[in-house]
Formats: C-alpha cells, sequence, structure tokens
C-alpha cells in the first residue's frame, strides 16, 4: 500500500516548523470537515502552541458568535509570523481578522473576507483558466467566494512566508474550496510545504447517488465527461489541480483512496482518519445517568406523540434513530427501511413484548410542523398540569388527614379531589384521545408525495398501527434546543437513545456513529463508510465496543438488509442488564478515536511534507 510508506512523526523536524490550516468551516459550520477542524482543535494547540493558526472564510452571521477579533491594540503586542502578516495586509487596506475561535482549546484563528476580491474576479477568473485550466461559470455564487477567497489566502500565505524568517511554513487545506489556492502557490514557488486533504471526491459522491453499482464502474469513470454531465466541472478541475499540486496528498479513508486513484489520477500519500474530542466524566456512571434523563425526554414526545391512539410499554421500548444529510440511498436510509420492515415482521410473530420506535433525523423542505403534532404536545401539557393540580390538592388533604386521622387507615383519594378538577380531568382526556393513527411524519412536507422515505413507508404499509412493532418517527429537520417537538440539542437526544443505525453506501468517513460511540449508544456502521472500514481494520472485535458493522461490499441490497435486522434483533434480545453493560463497554473504548491517538496520523503527513520540495 503506498500510503504505508509514511514515515513516523519526527519530533525532531516539528519545532521549527509553522502550521497553517485551511479550511472553509473555521468559524463557519456547514458539515462534517467543521466537526473534523473543531475538534482536533484540542489535540493540536498543545502541540503547536502560537505556532499553529487556522485560516478561513469572514462572514459576519457564522462568526458572530464564536469568534473573537483582536484589536488594533492587542494585534500590535501580538509576536508571531501570523500577527505580523496581518498588519502588513491591513496596511494595504485588506480587510483582514485575526482572533480567537471561541471553542475548546481557543485556537488563533485569521479569517478573511471573500467579497472584497469581487471587483477582482474577471483577472482572477481568467488566471485560473490560463495558468491551470480551470473553467469558471459567470453566475455561480458558490464557487466566486472560493475563488476570491483563493486569491486571498494565497496572498496571506506568501506574507507570512516571506515573514517567517528561518522556520519552516505548513500549509494544510482542506478540501477543494481551500485548495484552489495550491496551483499558484506551487507556479509561484512560495517557500511553503502543502498538504491536501479531500474528505470525499466530489464527482465520487455524485456518482455513488446516481449509480446503483458505482464501486463497480469506479475503475472505468471518465472523470471529464461525467463532471461535465453534473455539471460540476469547474470544482473537479479545481480538487484534481490542488491534488496534484499538494506535496501531500492526503485522504480521510480507505475508501477514498480508491475515489481518489480513479477520480482524480494521484495516489494519496497518507490516510488521515478523523478523531473526536472524546471527553470522559470523572464518575464513570454519569453517562449512564444522562440516558435515563435524555431518555425521559424522549419518552415525553413518544407520549405526545403515540398515546393519544393507543399506548404502550415504555419501559419495553427501545429508540433506534438515523441522522444526517438527506441522501436516500447513500446514507443507506433505503437498506434501513428494509430492515426495519423485516424486523417488524419478526417481532410481530414472535411473540416477545419488545418494541422498537425509530427516530429518522434529517432535513427536507417542509411548509409547516404538522399542527396535529403540535397541538397533541400542547393537549399532554395540559393533561400533564391537570395531574399535578390533583395531586396537590390530594397531597395537602391527604396530609392534613394522616395527621388528624384516629385510625391507620389510607382514606379513599378520590373523595379528596374537588369536583371542578374532576371534571377538568375527563373534558382533558376526552380532548386528548383520538382515533387517528399517530403519523410517520412530524412535518408537512414541500414534496409530499416524491419522499423515498414516504413511499417506502406508504409501499410496506409501516404506517404506526397498533400491531405494528416497530414504529416510525420522521423528523425533517434537525434536531436543537430550539426545535418545539424535542427542545434538546443533538447530542442529547444521542444519550436517549439506544441504538445508532447508520449502514451507508457512500460514506468517506462518516462521523454520526461515531458521536453515538463517544456518548455511550452502541451504533450500526458499514464496510462502506470509512469510519466502519477503519474499525474493521484497526478496533480488535468492534462488536463488544458497540460498533457493529454491516457488510456491504460484495453483497446484494438483500443480504446486508438481512445482516442488519439480525443485528438489531439481538439487540432487542438483549436484557437492560446487558445493555446497560454494553453502554460501559462502548464509552470506555471511546478513547480510541480520541485525536489525543489520531493526530499522530497528521504529524506524519507534515513530517513527510517537510521533506518534499
Ligand atoms: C442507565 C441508568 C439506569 C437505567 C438504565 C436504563 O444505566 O443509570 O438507572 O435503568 O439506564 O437502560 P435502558 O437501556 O433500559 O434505557
Ligand atoms: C465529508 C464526508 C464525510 C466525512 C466528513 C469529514 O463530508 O462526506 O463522510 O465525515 O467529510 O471528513
Amino acid at each position: 500500500m503506498p500510503y504505508s510508506s509514511v514515515p513516523p512523526a519526527s519530533e525532531a523536524l516539528l519545532p521549527d516548523s509553522l502550521l497553517i490550516e485551511v479550511a472553509w468551516e473555521v468559524c463557519n459550520q456547514v458539515g462534517g470537515i467543521y466537526t473534523v477542524i473543531r475538534s482536533k482543535v484540542p489535540a493540536t494547540v498543545p502541540a503547536w502552541g502560537n505556532r499553529y493558526c487556522l485560516l478561513g472564510p469572514y462572514f459576519a452571521h457564522m462568526a458572530q458568535g464564536e469568534f473573537e477579533n483582536f484589536d488594533d491594540t492587542q494585534l500590535a503586542l501580538i509576536d508571531d509570523p501570523y500577527a505580523a502578516a496581518v498588519r502588513t495586509l491591513r496596511a494595504q487596506g485588506y480587510d483582514i481578522c485575526y482572533g480567537a475561535w471561541l471553542v475548546t482549546g481557543r485556537p488563533r484563528v485569521v479569517l478573511i473576507n471573500p467579497f472584497q476580491a469581487y471587483d477582482r474576479l474577471g483577472d482572477i477568473k481568467r488566471d485560473l483558466w490560463e495558468r491551470h485550466g480551470i473553467p469558471m461559470p459567470d453566475n455561480d455564487d458558490l464557487l466566486h467566494q472560493v475563488v476570491a477567497f483563493g486569491a486571498l489566502s494565497k496572498l496571506f500565505i506568501q506574507t507570512v512566508a516571506a515573514l517567517k524568517g528561518e522556520k519552516q511554513l505548513l500549509v494544510h487545506f482542506h478540501e477543494w474550496m481551500t485548495g484552489v489556492a495550491i496551483p499558484d502557490l506551487r507556479r509561484d514557488g512560495t517557500p511553503a510545504h502543502l498538504v491536501f486533504t479531500t474528505h470525499a471526491t466530489l464527482l465520487g459522491r455524485y456518482l455513488a447517488m446516481n449509480d446503483p453499482d458505482f464501486y463497480d464502474h469506479l475503475m472505468r469513470v471518465d472523470w471529464l465527461a461525467e463532471s461535465r454531465h453534473f455539471a460540476i466541472e469547474p470544482a473537479v478541475t479545481m480538487e484534481r489541480a490542488a491534488a496534484h499540486g499538494s506535496h501531500v496528498f492526503t485522504t480521510v479513508s480507505e475508501l477514498t483512496v480508491r475515489e481518489c486513484i480513479y477520480l482524480l489520477d494521484r495516489i494519496p500519500d497518507a490516510v488521515l482518519p478523523n478523531g473526536l474530542n472524546v471527553e470522559r466524566f470523572v464518575a464513570g456512571h454519569e453517562f449512564q445517568n444522562l440516558h435515563q434523563l435524555y431518555k425521559a425526554k424522549i419518552h415525553e414526545f413518544v407520549m405526545a406523540h403515540f398515546f393519544h391512539s393507543y399506548s404502550f410499554e415504555l419501559d419495553k421500548t427501545l429508540y433506534f434513530f438515523t441522522s444526517g444529510r438527506y441522501e436516500y440511498h447513500n446514507k443507506g436510509f433505503d437498506l434501513t427501511l428494509e430492515a426495519l420492515a423485516r424486523l417488524n415482521y419478526r417481532l410481530q410473530q414472535s411473540g416477545i413484548d419488545m418494541q422498537v420506535v425509530m427516530f429518522f433525523i434529517t432535513k427536507r423542505a417542509f411548509t409547516s410542523i404538522n399542527p396535529q403534532v403540535l397541538e397533541r404536545r400542547a393537549v399532554l401539557e395540559e393533561v400533564r398540569q391537570t395531574c399535578r393540580a390533583i395531586e396537590e390538592q390530594v397531597g395537602e388533604r391527604l396530609f392534613y388527614a394522616a395527621a388528624a386521622s384516629s385510625d391507620q387507615r389510607l382514606p379513599e383519594l378520590g373523595s379528596m379531589v374537588d369536583d371542578y378538577w374532576k371534571l377538568r380531568y375527563r373534558r382533558t382526556l376526552q380532548s386528548w384521545k383520538s382515533n387517528a393513527l399517530p403519523p410517520v411524519i412530524t412535518h408537512n412536507l414541500v414534496d409530499d408525495a416524491k419522499d423515498d422515505i414516504l413511499n417506502f413507508l406508504r409501499r410496506s404499509n409501516l404506517l404506526n398501527y397498533e400491531h405494528d412493532r416497530v414504529k416510525i418517527v420522521y423528523h425533517p429537520d434537525f434536531v436543537s434546543t430550539t426545535s418545539p417537538l424535542f427542545g434538546m440539542e443533538y447530542g442529547q437526544f444521542v444519550r436517549g437513545t439506544h441504538l445508532g443505525v447508520f449502514p451507508s453506501y457512500y460514506e468517506p468517513w462518516g462521523y454520526t456513529p461515531l458521536e453515538c460511540v463517544a456518548r455511550g449508544v452502541p451504533a450500526v456502521t458499514s464496510d462502506l463508510s470509512g469510519f466502519g472500514d477503519y474499525a474493521l481494520q484497526n478496533v480488535p472485535d468492534p462488536e463488544q465496543k458497540g460498533i457493529f458493522v454491516v457488510h456491504r461490499q460484495e453483497r446484494t441490497f438483500d443480504e446486508s438488509a438481512e445482516e442488519l435486522t439480525e443485528m438489531m434483533w439481538q439487540f432487542v434480545l438483549l436484557s437492560r442488564r446487558e445493555r446497560i453493560q454494553q453502554r460501559n463497554n462502548v464509552e470506555s473504548h471511546a478513547e480510541l478515536f480520541d485525536w489525543k491517538n489520531l493526530r499522530v496520523y497528521y504529524d506524519r503527513a507534515y513530517a513527510l511534507a517537510l521533506e518534499r520540495q
């Protein structure tokens, strides 16, 4: 394997170097790269200190909450080449900020407003075409921002390079959106060692979404014809130019290595797996308490959603979920649904009294939350308040009766409730109960009729009938503290569930199962996801650590669906004690994926880059 030839990190090489890490998602959350950069900070800053700086585009509305800009007085006091470069560029009239990212580790960050280069877009685009053969359309705003930021980041890097003295300069670019600066930096002979990481090939993602035999066809793809077909030629040529121009070219998993070879025509020098900042509690059982706490919040949702129609035992209900970008096939939603339908049948046949509520948390265009769903939450709240009022009244009166009683018999409690509350109790319950089935989706979608998840549920009649042992809640919006139905953070929701289900078909890395594991929640992944593949190759006995890898390579859909059904079935059969024990196992091994352990891959890539001119 070419990438195993990467030398071990040479600590001797690194102390004299500066490291700039460039990403579109610095202080600007869009997707997974934000998680990579942000979670890596606590492991990176202690090693690099003030020799490290992040660089990204400045978007006021995104940076607002998480970026603290140094003012001129502070800037004047900072003695490092980044501050010096920022001062130089400001003196030339550039709009460029230096400050702290307000996240754990507080790294120093340079943000540049891409729009200030818009008056030069014509020249920038002409140069890209004439020098590097990168074509640019007239009216794509994202591409305009990308190339404008590329030109400005090149300027910043060259200014740092001119001020760095004897130090070596490493610049690490993530994804094509920042990599566009690479070809020009090489053309100018800038004294910097350039690393480029692709987190997925752009063309690979499109092809995987559209070709059911993507992996079989990968070797024969005509990249230019296909990128024209999908109208992504400019971005694909930028990605190729960055891959070829960098001193060290890397990607996030062995799965994407294949894509790089066939779609970008360069063999990656190294694989840099993604980690997390795994925070463990001092008291070992604390995360179990949190599971209980957040599960109770999910119970509240479930009662509001289902119990007006029929009830079931919450103590014998397991919460499964999947989440992520709405890519029905790539994210394995299709496989998950098929396996759930089979599990439903198995559970019905078996006579076992357990059941599953499955949540699909993703993002789809919707017009509103289904008003009935909201109303039921409100009515359930009314039920709760009525119960509380009755409880208080009975409590007071019982206490009085007990103190005054001459015998030790418990009085008739019903007689302690006023008629007013009895009536109100009846009325509230009347408006609570209904004959309608609990809906499988919480919102009204813009395109309900064409939605793949809904169509599967309709076709397979998995529509939350009382006799179904697998119930579905499709929530086409992210879960957040402001979401009216859950009112909790995503991480809290994850803690409250029992199992995450992510059997992706295309997933260069995939953070979602790792985010479960870090919280002690077991998760399903697949051997076509970078994380699953990494776990199979590097983690002894992954199942025992709560990582269940569905085999999808060289398997039919039906075979993989059967394997997933079996995994979920075995999970349902576990006793509570076994689930608790399993969560303990999962949580205690999560540190395997901490950046403290995985940062070494980055350091090795940097050491290699320093050897290359
Ligand atoms: C945690 C709590 C226990 C609770 C258990 C429920 O471990 O500390 O008090 O009994 O969760 O586990 P379950 O898998 O049934 O949600
Ligand atoms: C891309 C990939 C995803 C990965 C993320 C971070 O978004 O599609 O699988 O987790 O980058 O590397």
